[in-house]
């Protein structure tokens, strides 16, 4: 977002909050123009609760001078664009001049919304973002953040996944089966896994690749092994499901069928899966099937370990 400059600075105690005022700067152009006691001006007709909330955010911090409020500043016509003839409720084809709008009610196009925030924030978003599955859709910061509230939801570990589950409804059911990671419980959150701004890779992971992002907490199944087993290697979700299953450990499958949807069905691996009847007896698949023996799925440093047994 390009500022206008500001041709003069009055500062005015604001509205008991106490806050720096900026001027009301002219457009030179005579485009569109701010209005003339910034956020006095607004809160004469906008002085609800709702609007009021952003008063408890870093976001009106009046000492932060990179800030909405901070000295010099646009207040709430950094983010809501030019508001003077809006203020002067002037009419413009039959229809009050509008602001830049963020609700669910006739928004401004994402770009004009995106771009409120950019103008403070590009630094932030790190290069990814741009491309990013969220940006390629047109998701606005708007539709994540809410900055109204003293609480933006999807900043807190235990209230983010909610915020997500609004468009990504598939992943609120996984997260409610019998085994998931600890979202419900608030120990972690999508964004332990996702960098919902953008990423390199195609599902939006925080590091290079799934693997990577699984090591970030479970350093052990790094390795290195004197016994790799490949697939562990290669990629934790031939075998789990980070998002939630109904099976032990996050399985995709029951551990004997995970293992046979890859080991040949010839000799003992998988003796009798479908002679009729006899499955049930076969100690290679009772219980927990293969793992009875072969317990060191994710790769072993037993000297002898080369069948992932010890
Ligand atoms: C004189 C009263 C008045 C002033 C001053 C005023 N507004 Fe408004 N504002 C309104 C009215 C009335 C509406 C509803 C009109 C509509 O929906 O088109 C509105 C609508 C809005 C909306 C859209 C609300 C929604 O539900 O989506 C925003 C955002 C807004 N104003 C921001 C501002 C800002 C920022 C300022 C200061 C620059 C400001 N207003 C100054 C009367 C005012
Ligand atoms: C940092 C950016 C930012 C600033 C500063 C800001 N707003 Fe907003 N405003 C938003 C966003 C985004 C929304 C959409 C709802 C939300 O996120 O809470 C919004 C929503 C609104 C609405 C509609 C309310 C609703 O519930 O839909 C009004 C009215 C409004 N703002 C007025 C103001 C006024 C008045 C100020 C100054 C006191 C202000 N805004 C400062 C970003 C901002
Ligand atoms: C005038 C500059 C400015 C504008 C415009 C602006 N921000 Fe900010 N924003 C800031 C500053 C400064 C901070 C505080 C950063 C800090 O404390 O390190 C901040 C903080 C934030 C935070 C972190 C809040 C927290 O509690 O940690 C979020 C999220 C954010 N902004 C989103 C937005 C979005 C979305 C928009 C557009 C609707 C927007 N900002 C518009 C300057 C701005
Ligand atoms: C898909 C949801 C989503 C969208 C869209 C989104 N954000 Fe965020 N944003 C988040 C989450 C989640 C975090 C917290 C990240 C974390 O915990 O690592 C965050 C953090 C932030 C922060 C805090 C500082 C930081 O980087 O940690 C800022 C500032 C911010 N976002 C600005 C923006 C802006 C500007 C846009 C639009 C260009 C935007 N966000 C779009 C979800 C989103
Ligand atoms: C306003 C709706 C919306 C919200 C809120 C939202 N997303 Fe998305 N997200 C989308 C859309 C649309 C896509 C692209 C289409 C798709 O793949 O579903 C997407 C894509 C993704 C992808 C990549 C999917 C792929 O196919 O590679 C991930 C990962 C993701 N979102 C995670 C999150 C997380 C984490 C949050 C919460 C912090 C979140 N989203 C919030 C709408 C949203
Ligand atoms: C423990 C790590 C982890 C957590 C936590 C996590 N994800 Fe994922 N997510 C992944 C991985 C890994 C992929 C890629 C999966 C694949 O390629 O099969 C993925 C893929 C996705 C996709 C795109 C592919 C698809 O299946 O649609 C979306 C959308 C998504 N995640 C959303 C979310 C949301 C929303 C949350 C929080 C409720 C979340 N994820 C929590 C690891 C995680
Ligand atoms: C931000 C940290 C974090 C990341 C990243 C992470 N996990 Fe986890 N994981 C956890 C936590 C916390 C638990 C629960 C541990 C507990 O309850 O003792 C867990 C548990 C598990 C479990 C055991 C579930 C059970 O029922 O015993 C599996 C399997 C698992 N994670 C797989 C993965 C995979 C695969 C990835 C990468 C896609 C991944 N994790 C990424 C934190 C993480
Ligand atoms: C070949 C299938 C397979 C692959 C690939 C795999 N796992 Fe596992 N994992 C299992 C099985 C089977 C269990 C259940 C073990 C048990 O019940 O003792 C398990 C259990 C776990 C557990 C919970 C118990 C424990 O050992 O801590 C975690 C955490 C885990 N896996 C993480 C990972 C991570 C991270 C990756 C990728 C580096 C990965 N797994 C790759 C099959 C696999
Ligand atoms: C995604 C496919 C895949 C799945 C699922 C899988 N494996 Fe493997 N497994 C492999 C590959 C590939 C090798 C390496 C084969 C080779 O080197 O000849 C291997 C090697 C092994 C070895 C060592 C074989 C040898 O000759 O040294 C054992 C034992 C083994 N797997 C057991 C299991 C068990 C038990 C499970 C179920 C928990 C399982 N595997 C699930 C692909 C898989
Ligand atoms: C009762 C113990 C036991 C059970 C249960 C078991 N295995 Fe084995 N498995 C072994 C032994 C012992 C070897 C080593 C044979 C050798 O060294 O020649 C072996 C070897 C293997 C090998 C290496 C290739 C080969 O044929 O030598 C694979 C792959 C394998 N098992 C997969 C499985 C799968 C998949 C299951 C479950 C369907 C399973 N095993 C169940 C004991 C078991």
């Amino acid at each position: 977002m390009t500022r206008p400059s500001l041709p003069l600075l009055v500062a005015l105690a604001c509205c008991g909050a106490g806050l720096p005022l900026a001027s009301a700067p002219q457009s030179a152009a005579g485009a569109a123009e701010y209005s003339p006691a910034g956020a006095d001006t607004c809160l004469m007709c906008h002085s609800n609760d709702a609007v009021l909330g952003i008063f408890r955010t870093r976001h009106a911090m009046p000492s932060d001078p990179r800030g909405p409020f901070g000295h010099g500043q646009l207040q709430c016509e950094s983010c809501h664009g030019p508001g003077g003839a809006h203020a002067g409720m002037q009419q413009f084809d039959g229809q009050m001049a509008q602001v830049i709008r963020f609700g669910r009610e006739r928004p401004a196009p994402v770009e004009t919304r995106n771009a409120a925030c950019l103008g403070c924030h590009d630094a932030d978003m790190g290069f990814a973002t741009h491309g990013g599955a969220h940006d390629d859709n047109r998701i606005a910061c708007a539709s994540c953040h809410q900055l109204h509230s003293p609480t933006d939801a999807v900043l807190g570990r235990s209230t983010q996944a909610g915020k997500c589950y609004e468009c990504h409804a598939q992943r609120r059911s996984d997260s409610l089966k019998a085994y998931s990671h600890p979202l419900r419980e608030g120990k972690m959150s999508c964004s332990g896994c996702h960098a919902p701004h953008g990423a390199t890779t195609e599902a939006l992971l925080v590091r290079q690749t799934t693997n990577d992002t699984c090591y970030q907490c479970h350093a052990e199944k790094r390795g290195p092994f004197l016994w790799e087993h490949a697939p562990v290697a290669e990629d934790c979700t031939s075998c789990h499901d980070p998002h939630g299953s109904n099976q032990p450990g996050m399985l995709v499958r029951r551990a004997p069928l995970l293992c046979q949807s890859c080991h040949s069905q010839s000799g003992h691996p998988s003796v009798a899966q479908d002679a009729g009847g006899l499955a049930g007896n076969s100690p290679y698949l009772l219980a927990q099937g293969c793992l009875n023996c072969h317990s060191q799925v994710h790769g072993s440093n037993h000297p002898s370990g080369s069948k992932l047994m010890r």
